[in-house]
């Protein structure tokens, strides 16, 4: 153990970080698409149960091991397995995972990026035009945008984590949360909002099918960044008077509050500013939800606000998006980050550079491959379609490798490292822990349905992407 290793200067920081990585697009876009679809109230209820119940045990084992060890998760699974193989390999996914989905999550960021400056200049009447997103996406500009993407996550990172990811966790998260609850209200109070509100709570059990609870669940794991190792890096800045317990509770509460009220946002938006509009229409990605859809919803709020306003709410919205999508691309590349500093004996900011330079380059292939350039385009191709590097990327590190992390976790913390040991740290900072039924659900859960869940998540995902098959139906 390092004994100058920084740590974050409070609980409450440590809290707003971890929320500012948990807090992403796919709270603000993708649960509230998912949730409308799937069965409103009845996925709630879902949603909630899995981030509870299944989620927060897994999120409190990885801040566990995090401090524990003070080590990122190459370092944590060397100094807690023993050294041994199989363990080394789950750390060293552990610290790939991250860096592949930076790699997508910054092509992301910088797309929305490009629409902030887009709708700023005026434009959002192009924004909303069907041709703009395949043209955006296709332009130089984007190169640009990336650049400006890359330096402000390198100004972050560069500082370190009291007065670069702290600091920028307590500056954009409050900030965001004032932006979502403003929108809200604006939403809230047009024409015919409460069509939105109700599609979004009003329970439909009979949407409720196996593939559906998957993707609760699945949305869940993610939202929460576990299986990225984040947890593992932050935890491992975490100081041991901290309640792990009760602060990752916080994490949760907070995200799935904010996915919540993105909920509150999206869909009375969608019904009040434009009520010709199908909801069935909503698509099935938040990446088509956010660039295609959501630009002409705003464009038609000029019939009752004009133009300059309507560009003013969307421009917001984008912005909204922005920050909660830095702090989570911080936080990821972070995992990264903390390995060379720990474990190569690099410099913060060689760290960066490095990890700016390969994570970049990836980031530029992924970015070529919707159309600029062929190789990329249609890289490699499997369940019968042609896949691209992007859609490579995903389907390997995001849909797959991530719940397979999380059963790698589970299985160490109960059988490698031992049950008694994860007691031992999560009663450190927490009086009565030892004998609580929260000690106990833990530890059951962890060594049980948890590991066999995620893996039944692993299996089905594999064959549904890779072999076009869906267990679940
Ligand atoms: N939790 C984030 C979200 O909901 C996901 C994420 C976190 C993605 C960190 C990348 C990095 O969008």
């Amino acid at each position: 153990m390092s004994a100058q290793r920084e740590h974050f200067s409070s609980r409450i920081g440590f809290i707003l970080a971890a929320a500012g990585s948990a807090v992403g697009i796919g709270n603000l876009v993708g649960f509230p698409v998912n949730a409308a679809k799937n069965g409103g109230g009845a996925f709630l209820l879902i949603y909630a149960i899995f981030v509870f119940l299944v989620c927060l045990p897994v999120m409190m084992a990885e801040m566990a091991i995090g401090r524990k060890t003070e080590k990122e998760p190459v370092g944590a699974y060397k100094a807690l397995g023993g050294g041994g193989m199989n363990w080394n390999i789950a750390g060293l996914l552990g610290v790939l995972t991250p860096f592949m989905i930076a790699v997508f999550y910054m092509v992301l960021t910088v797309w929305i990026f490009a629409y902030i400056a887009i709708t700023l200049s005026g434009n959002l009447s192009y924004l909303a035009s069907p041709a703009s997103f395949g043209e955006i996406i296709n332009s130089s500009y984007i190169f640009g945008a990336m650049i400006i993407v890359a330096a402000i996550v390198n100004f972050i990172l560069a500082a370190g984590v009291k007065d670069g990811i702290e600091k920028a966790a307590k500056t954009l998260m409050p900030t965001l949360f004032i932006m979502l609850v403003v929108l809200v209200i604006f939403v809230l109070t047009r024409d015919n909002a409460l069509a939105g509100v109700s599609f979004f709570l009003i329970p439909e059990f009979d949407k409720i099918t196996p593939s559906v609870v998957n993707s609760a669940l699945s949305q869940a794991f993610f939202s929460l960044s576990l299986g990225m190792g984040i947890l593992i890096t932050y935890g491992s800045y975490i100081n041991r008077s901290t309640d792990i317990v009760n602060s990752a509770k916080l994490v949760a509460i907070t995200d799935t509050a904010v996915a919540f009220t993105a909920g509150l946002m999206i869909l009375p938006a969608v019904f009040s500013f434009n009520p010709q509009v199908n909801p069935q229409e909503l698509s099935d990605s938040s990446v088509s939800l956010i660039f295609t859809f959501l630009p002409k919803i705003f464009l038609a709020l000029q019939t009752s606000i004009g133009y300059f306003a309507a560009s003013g709410v969307a421009a917001f919205f984008f912005i909204l998006v922005f920050f909660a999508a830095i702090t989570s691309l911080v936080s990821i590349i972070e995992v990264p980050v903390s390995y060379l500093v720990t474990e190569k004996g690099k410099t913060r900011k060689k760290a960066l550079a490095t990890l700016m330079m390969t994570g970049g380059l990836l980031a530029l292939f992924a970015t070529v491959s919707f159309g600029m350039v062929g190789f990329f385009t249609e890289f490699t191709s499997y369940a019968g379609g042609t896949r691209s590097f992007f859609d490579v990327i995903y389907d390997i590190f995001y849909d797959t490798i991530l719940p397979l992390n999380g059963l790698l976790l589970c299985l160490f913390v109960s059988y490698r490292w031992k049950k008694h040991n994860l007691s031992e740290e999560l009663a450190t900072g927490r009086e009565g822990y030892k004998g609580s039924f929260a000690e106990k659900y833990i530890n059951f859960s962890l060594s049980t349905f948890i590991p066999v869940i995620l893996l039944g998540i692993f299996l089905n995902t594999v064959a549904v992407k890779f072999f076009g098959i869906n267990i679940f139906g």
